[in-house]
């Protein structure tokens, strides 16, 4: 039975306050939730929007070292800019806090407190790398070592980026702390856990069963977590940086950066509603949804509604439409090589046009599937649908209604057949956008709104109310008029989606209150109402300026090859008998496939003269399996078998490096025989 709420609490993923926001952060979560809110106070509904930064966890703490500054320094700068951004943007957060207010600190130790006292945790105890130098346990990132897998010398705690081999710490050979070089000693260290086994039974219902209704990509996603099986999750961290762990005997331990975000959300609205803040937390009437992206899915879907529930007196959330990633031209967005358009710069190049970024983002969102940002999409979307299709009739029945009719909406006539299936197709244009809206179908529904204005456009032309005017004033009012109630239509029609926009139109017609329940009504606008004088909506983007975007980002690539291109020192001199030990060998790849579960590997079937053997390599990045079959290659011969994923790699390829990463297989200029010695 479906349930009946009075009210909708949006939230919104907290952004980490360590960068400014981009395109990306708009198009995956601030959009689309700003949108729905936007829809819901239309339609008079109560609804509470949260946002607010990030300010904890590993990333800021580690920036701050880098820069020398400490980790409150680099939140204060950017908690400030992401908040200017989103008020730039017209994101109509009820509140956007931070979780370094003393108010989420608050909340979430007493959340923690709570959860231990009902013994909702596990206690254990482990052995973690800790810097002697540094006096500090080490975060998985911040340990480097060599790859046990494939010998990579730079791989990370977590993972090994060479061969994609998720690690442990401990699996890592020669481990380094990347705070003091020094060598990390093994020490153990007791933390929270989350027994995340103990709640699958109720999640797997909960998700499987009760909401098949979420959006397949999280659905799915959800459904593969649990099919894995849960495990318990640490809450704790060892780090300098965070919500103390409010316990005795807890000092430098914080909370994990997971477990206080999500709980900001409950700050925010603390801080909102300091007085009735429980009934949007607490009370089963209220509606709650996650907006976020991607990459959060399990944190919303599985961690915190964990958490939420093993407190006992929080509602569950209703649905988390999370969206896919954006890219841009072609590559993911990232920070760290500076690769987004950053909103604030964006605004610097396009003053005023923060619809139309919001219209191309809504339009091309990755709702279901990873999406491409072009500046010529950008370009060809403002120019060919906001300038020529919305903008054109608004303008149109605006000069028109002026010329013929000073400005005054016309007195409107009997309406011919043509004027009535007009009316009942925009009719439906609110049928259709309440449906896709209620589905978070936000680029469906904003192409019914862009219909709105196509159907307007297409009346005008089939209409000719420049030639009626000639010979028959009476039907050139009655067009006019309808024109005039579509524009009105339009105001309300593309306010989620285009609030700049919404308004321009409102100041042009002269009125400025406006609900959804209007939308479909021919009469908006009375016989007589004063209409203002026409302005532009919107102006084509010229190829000059989009040129200069394009090149921007080119000049962003050209510096990150540079930084990127720089050859590695060479190692320490070996003698000639030492490389004399190495054999290397000519042989003819006869079988090539990849390996399950491991990005980056091939498996090769080598014909080395001797009868065959097998190896595997890390290429699979830089190659399809089935281009290197029957190829020539060199390969160590002699180097110790060693079992990666279970199978035994009995040598070596030589391959070469690009510097952007591109390897390259190291073939002899000629088809030599296999097991041809190479000197
Ligand atoms: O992925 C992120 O950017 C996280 N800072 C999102 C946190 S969402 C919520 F839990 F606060
Ligand atoms: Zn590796």
């Amino acid at each position: 039975m479906s349930k009946t709420f009075q009210r909708t609490l949006i939230t919104s993923a907290l952004p980490y306050a360590n960068g400014p926001v981009h395109i990306g952060h708009l198009a995956g979560v601030y959009i689309p939730a700003d949108i729905y809110a936007r829809y819901l106070r239309l339609k008079g509904e109560e609804v509470l929007f949260i946002g607010g930064s990030d300010e904890h966890g590993v990333p800021i703490a580690l920036k701050a070292r880098a820069e020398g500054v400490t980790p409150q320094e680099i939140v204060d700068r950017y908690h400030f800019l992401i908040k200017k951004s989103f008020e730039d943007f017209g994101i109509t957060f009820d509140i956007y806090s931070r979780t370094t207010s003393s108010i989420h600190r608050k909340t979430a130790s007493d959340f923690f407190q709570k959860l231990y006292d009902k013994g909702e945790f596990i206690e254990k105890t482990s052995e973690q790398y800790y810097d002697e130098e540094a006096k500090q346990f080490l975060a998985d990132r911040y340990i480097t070592g060599k790859c046990p897998y494939c010998g990579n010398e730079k791989a990370y705690g977590d993972q090994c980026e060479t061969c994609g081999t998720s690690l442990s710490p401990l699996d890592l050979i020669e481990p380094k702390s990347a705070i003091s070089g020094s060598v990390p000693v093994l020490k153990e260290t007791k933390h929270w856990y989350l027994p995340l086994d103990k709640h699958e039974a109720w999640l797997k219902k909960w998700i499987l069963e009760d909401h098949k209704e979420w959006k397949s990509n999280v659905y799915g996603q959800c459904k593969s977590w649990l099919d894995m099986g849960l495990q318990p999750r640490a809450v704790s961290r060892d780090l300098d940086w965070g919500v103390p762990v409010p316990l005795k005997g807890a000092e430098g331990k914080v909370l994990y950066v997971w477990f206080d975000a999500p709980i900001g959300y409950i700050s925010n609205t603390i801080e909102h509603s300091p007085a009735d803040w429980e009934k949007w937390w607490k009370d089963e009437t209220t509606r709650l949804i996650h907006f976020i992206g991607k990459d959060n899915i399990v944190f919303h879907c599985i961690v915190f509604p964990a958490m939420l529930k093993a407190d006992g007196s929080y509602i569950l959330p209703d649905n988390v439409p999370a969206n896919e990633f954006l890219n841009l031209e072609g590559d993911k967005i990232s920070t760290s090589r500076n690769w987004a358009v950053w909103l604030h710069e964006y605004l610097e190049e396009f003053p005023d046009k923060q619809d139309v970024l919001r219209y191309v983002l809504t339009a091309n969102a990755p709702e279901t599937k990873d999406n491409d940002f072009t500046w010529k999409d950008f370009q060809a979307r403002n120019n060919n649908e906001l300038v020529a299709v919305l903008g054109n009739f608004i303008n149109r029945s605006m000069v028109l209604t002026h010329k013929y009719f000073e400005g005054k909406v016309p007195a409107r006539g009997a309406l011919t057949d043509y004027d009535r299936e007009t009316f009942l197709e925009f009719e439906r244009v609110k049928v259709e956008m309440e449906n896709y809206l209620n589905q978070f179908r936000f680029r469906e529904a904003l192409k019914e709104a862009m219909n709105l204005a196509r159907i307007g456009n297409k009346y005008l032309a089939d209409t000719e109310p420049w030639k009626s005017a000639k010979t028959d004033t009476n039907r050139t009012a009655t067009i006019l008029n309808l024109s005039m109630q579509i524009t009105a239509n339009l105001a309300i029609a593309i306010e989620p989606f285009l609030p700049f926009s919404s308004q321009k139109i409102k100041h042009l017609i002269a009125k400025s209150d406006s609900k959804w329940s209007q939308l479909g009504s021919i009469d908006l606008l009375k016989e007589g109402h004063n209409l203002n004088e026409p302005e532009l909506l919107f102006e084509k983007i010229e190829d000059e300026l989009i040129e200069r975007q394009i090149q921007k980002l080119l000049d962003t690539k050209k510096v990150n090859a540079l930084k990127e291109k720089r050859a590695n020192p060479i190692k320490a001199p070996v003698s000639y008998d030492d490389f004399a030990k190495l054999d290397i060998r000519v042989g003819k790849v006869l079988e090539c496939m990849k390996v399950p579960k491991a990005d980056k590997l091939l498996q090769f079937k080598i014909d080395d003269g001797l009868g065959g053997r097998t190896i595997l390599s890390g290429i699979a990045a830089s190659y399809r399996p089935e281009e290197l079959i029957g190829k020539t290659v060199c390969f160590i011969a002699n180097l110790e078998p060693r079992k990666i994923k279970g199978i035994e790699s009995q040598g070596m390829l030589l391959s070469a490096e690009s510097f952007a990463g591109n390897l390259r297989l190291i073939h002899p200029d000629a088809n030599l025989e296999p097991g041809s010695e190479v000197s």
